[in-house]
C-alpha cells in the first residue's frame, strides 16, 4: 500500500513528525521532493533530530529510506547528515538509497541561488540551498544525475571546478543509487510511505508563483518523483497546523500584524517553536486560512487531513480562521491565482471558542475537549475531507489516530 503525506500549507506543518510516527508500519519512506531546504524535526522521547534530505523513518533500525527522484541532492549537506546520524548512534549503511535518476546540487548553484536573490527586485527569500537553479538546470536538461556520474561524455560539458566535485564524491553517491521504479516494483505488497518536502503553496505549479520552492511538493510530485505513477498512489494524507506560518517572503492574507496581533504573533512562535529547521529564521505567524486549506485538498485529492499544532492553542480564550477573502471590497471565496489579488486580501474570520486546558496527554479522540472537537469538526466540513490525526504535541507519542492511513476505503 502507497500513502503519500504532504505539506498543506507553506511547509513546516510537521510532515517529520508525522512521518516518523507512521513508519512504525511502514517498511519503506521514499522522501520525493526538494532537497537541504527542507527541514524535518522528530523527537523521540526528548531526543531531537533535524533532517534536512534523509527521509524521516530513517531513525527505525529496520526501515530503508530513498532519496527520491524528484530530489536535488547536494552531496555535501548529506553526508554531513548521514555522519550526523552516525554519530548518533543510528546506522544508516546499507538502508540509505537514492534514486539514480535524483539531480546534484553543484557548489555553484547556491553561489547562483544567492546572487539571483540579491539581484531580484523583490527577492523570494529562498534557503540559499541552490534549489531553484538545480530544478532550472534540470528543465534545461543541463543537470547531472546520479546515473550519469560515471559518464564522461556527459560531464564534459561541465566546467573545470563542477567536473572535480562529481570526481570528489562519485564513489561515496555511486554505491548508494537505485533504480527506484524497477525497485518499488519488486516490493508491491510493502507499506510503503512518500515523504513530501515544502507544501500545497509552495509547489511550483499549484503554489503562490513566484513565491514558492521549484519542485513537486504535492502528491503529483509523490506519484511521479516517488517512482510509482499515479494510479498506485492509494492515499494522500494532507498535513496543515492549527493556524500558518510561513517563511521567506510572499502573499499570506491570514498574517498577524505588527499593531494589535503583534503579542499573540509572538507567543504562537514561541509556543509552536516557529523558528527555521534550515535557516533559523523567524516564521511568519497568522490564522488558519480556510480558503487556502480547501484549495490544497483539491489541488492534491487529499484523501484525509492530519491537524497539528492543536496544543499551541491550549491557552487561548478564543481565536479565529479565514473563511473568506474581501479583494478590493468584493467576496472572494476560492484561493486566487494572483499575487495581487493574494496581497490584496483581507482575511474575513470566524471566531472559535477556546478550550484553556492542556491536549499534551490526550490520546483519545473524545477525550479532546468539545471546543477543541468543534474546531475539527468546522474545519472537515469546510474543507469536505476528514481529519484522521491530531497532533498535541512534538513527540511522536503526542498523536491521536482517529482512522488509520493503512486502511483501504
Ligand atoms: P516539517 O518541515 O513539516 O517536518 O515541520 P518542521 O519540523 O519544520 O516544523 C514543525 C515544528 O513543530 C517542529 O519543531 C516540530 O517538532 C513541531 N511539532 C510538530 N507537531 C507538533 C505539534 O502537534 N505540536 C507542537 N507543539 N509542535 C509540533
Ligand atoms: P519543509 O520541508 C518552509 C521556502 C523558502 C522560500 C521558498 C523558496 O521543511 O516544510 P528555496 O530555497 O526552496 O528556493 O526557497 O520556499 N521553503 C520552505 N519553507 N518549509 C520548507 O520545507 C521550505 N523549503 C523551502 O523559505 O520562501
Ligand atoms: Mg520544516
Amino acid at each position: 500500500m502507497n500513502v503519500a503525506v504532504i505539506g498543506a500549507q507553506w511547509g513546516d506543518e510537521g510532515k517529520g513528525k508525522i512521518v516518523d510516527y507512521l513508519a512504525t508500519d511502514a517498511q519503506i519512506i521514499v522522501r520525493f521532493s526538494g532537497g537541504a531546504n527542507a527541514g524535518h524535526t522528530i523527537v523521540r522521547g526528548g531526543e531531537q533530530f533535524a533532517l534536512h534530505l534523509v527521509p524521516s523513518g530513517v531513525l527505525y533500525p529496520d526501515k530503508r529510506v530513498v532519496l527520491g527522484t524528484g530530489m536535488v541532492i547536494d552531496p555535501e549537506a548529506l553526508f554531513d547528515e548521514l555522519g550526523m546520524l552516525a554519530e548518533r548512534g543510528i546506522d544508516w549503511e546499507g538502508r540509505v538509497m537514492i534514486s539514480d535518476r535524483a539531480h546534484v546540487v553543484l557548489p555553484r548553484y547556491r553561489a547562483l541561488d544567492k546572487s539571483l536573490e540579491a539581484a531580484r527586485k523583490r527577492p523570494i527569500g529562498t534557503t540559499g540551498r541552490g534549489i531553484g537553479v538545480a530544478y532550472s538546470m534540470k528543465s534545461s536538461r543541463d543537470g547531472v544525475r546520479l546515473a550519469d556520474l560515471f559518464d564522461d561524455r556527459l560531464l564534459e560539458n561541465l566546467e573545470d571546478d563542477d567536473r572535480a566535485f562529481i570526481a570528489k564524491w562519485r564513489d561515496r553517491l555511486a554505491p548508494l543509487a537505485v533504480d527506484l521504479t524497477h525497485y518499488l516494483s519488486g516490493h508491491r505488497n510493502t507499506y510503503c510511505l512518500f515523504e513530501g518536502a515544502q507544501g500545497a503553496l509552495l509547489d511550483l505549479d499549484t503554489g503562490t508563483y513566484p513565491y514558492v520552492s521549484s519542485g513537486m511538493s504535492g502528491a503529483g510530485g509523490a506519484a511521479t518523483q516517488g517512482g510509482i505513477g499515479p494510479r498506485r498512489l492509494d492515499k494522500v494524507l494532507g498535513v496543515f497546523k492549527a493556524y500558518s506560518t510561513r517563511v521567506g517572503n510572499g502573499p499570506f492574507p491570514t498574517e498577524f500584524d505588527d499593531g494589535s496581533q503583534s503579542a499573540l504573533c509572538q507567543f504562537i512562535r514561541d509556543t509552536g517553536r516557529e523558528y527555521g529547521v534550515t535557516t533559523g529564521r523567524p516564521r511568519r505567524c497568522g490564522y488558519l486560512d480556510l480558503v487556502a486549506l480547501r484549495y490544497a485538498c483539491l489541488a492534491n485529492s487529499i484523501d484525509s487531513l492530519v491537524l497539528t499544532h492543536l496544543d499551541v492553542y491550549d491557552t487561548l480564550d478564543s481565536f479565529e480562521a479565514c473563511v473568506a477573502y474581501k479583494v478590493r471590497g468584493g467576496l472572494v471565496e476560492h484561493f486566487p491565482a494572483s499575487v495581487r489579488d493574494l496581497e490584496d486580501a483581507e482575511p474575513v474570520l470566524r471566531t472559535f471558542r477556546g478550550w484553556k486546558r492542556s491536549l499534551k496527554d490526550v490520546r483519545e479522540y473524545d477525550e479532546l475537549p468539545r471546543e477543541a472537537r468543534d474546531y475539527v469538526s468546522f474545519i472537515e466540513e469546510f474543507t469536505e475531507t476528514s481529519i484522521d490525526i491530531v497532533s498535541v504535541g512534538y513527540d511522536r507519542r503526542d498523536t491521536i489516530v482517529r482512522r488509520s492511513p493503512w486502511t483501504r476505503s
